[in-house]
């Protein structure tokens, strides 16, 4: 069985406007045939084929992690994993979207808890049947290094986790192929918010202003924006003042909030 090269193409049309002599290739969706333009994403083509998207479909931007897919072309017998809102389809592409993966989530309480291995181990211990098989970083459409970053869970190096997996859009794509069925977005998650909370450095200027918040300073202004009408919250936007990127001894001239 011969090998077909996975291409990277960039998305140049739309279900409206089609670049001068695109042609139409087949897809399969949930098996059944489609011709549809070659210059458009996944996404697009399966709602060029007639679906309507209401689960699987997001932002579209690449960003939301809703629109993940698994694919084969006819006569490959690899498997390959993208987002449909970020991949051009390609002739005899087979398609399934998974729009949400059943992962556990562990509860707990983030104060409660804290920045070590022990933490993340008693919360996902399948963290440790890890076998270094890497199917995970080559299932990831976002190019984490995500065997890295369970092995770096299960050290405890909680920061090098929040750091590799700060691109991670939660599609779920890593933990459907898991030989170990580990939950990496969801552990990767867990860490993220320990490093946030007790190990990344406090940023000081900001607690005078969340002592101002919760002191209620800012409920006059909040009142009257609420009951402003559309125009005049218009033409406050528009008239916005903005501050500069050199910002020192800058302050509005509307005082009035401050
Ligand atoms: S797929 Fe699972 S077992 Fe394989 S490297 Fe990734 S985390 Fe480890
Ligand atoms: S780490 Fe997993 S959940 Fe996150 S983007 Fe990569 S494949 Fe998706
Ligand atoms: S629709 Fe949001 S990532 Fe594709």
């Amino acid at each position: 069985m011969s090998e077909v090269k996975k291409e990277f193409r960039v998305a140049t049309g739309d279900r409206a406007i089609l670049p001068e002599g695109t042609r139409l290739v087949p897809i399969y969706i949930m098996g059944k045939k489609y011709m549809v333009p070659e210059t458009m994403t996944i996404q697009k083509a399966i709602e060029y084929a007639g679906y309507q998207f209401i689960r699987s479909c997001g932002c579209r931007g690449g960003i939301c992690g809703a629109c993940p897919t698994v694919y084969r072309i006819l006569g490959d017998y690899h498997l390959h994993f993208c987002l449909a809102c970020q991949t051009v389809v390609q002739e005899n592409m087979y398609l399934t979207q998974i729009p949400f993966f059943p992962a556990n989530r562990a509860a707990y309480d983030l104060e409660k808890v804290d920045a070590s291995a022990e933490t993340v181990v008693k919360l996902y211990p399948e963290v440790m049947k890890c076998v270094a098989c890497n199917t995970c970083t080559k299932s990831c459409p976002m190019d984490i290094e995500v065997m890295e970053y369970v092995n770096a869970a299960m050290r405890g190096d909680i920061a090098k986790v929040a750091r590799l997996s700060f691109d991670c859009i939660q599609c779920g794509l890593c933990s459907s192929r898991c030989p170990a069925q580990i939950q990496h977005f969801h552990l990767a998650q867990l860490c993220r918010r320990l490093y946030a909370r007790y190990l990344v450095p406090q940023a000081e200027h900001l607690k005078p202003r969340v002592a101002d918040i919760k002191a209620g300073k800012f409920e006059a202004m909040l009142k009257e924006l609420v009951n402003d009408d559309q125009e005049t919250l218009k033409k406050l936007y528009v008239e916005r003042e903005m501050e500069p990127q050199d910002s020192t001894g800058w302050e509005p001239q509307d005082k009035r909030f401050l």
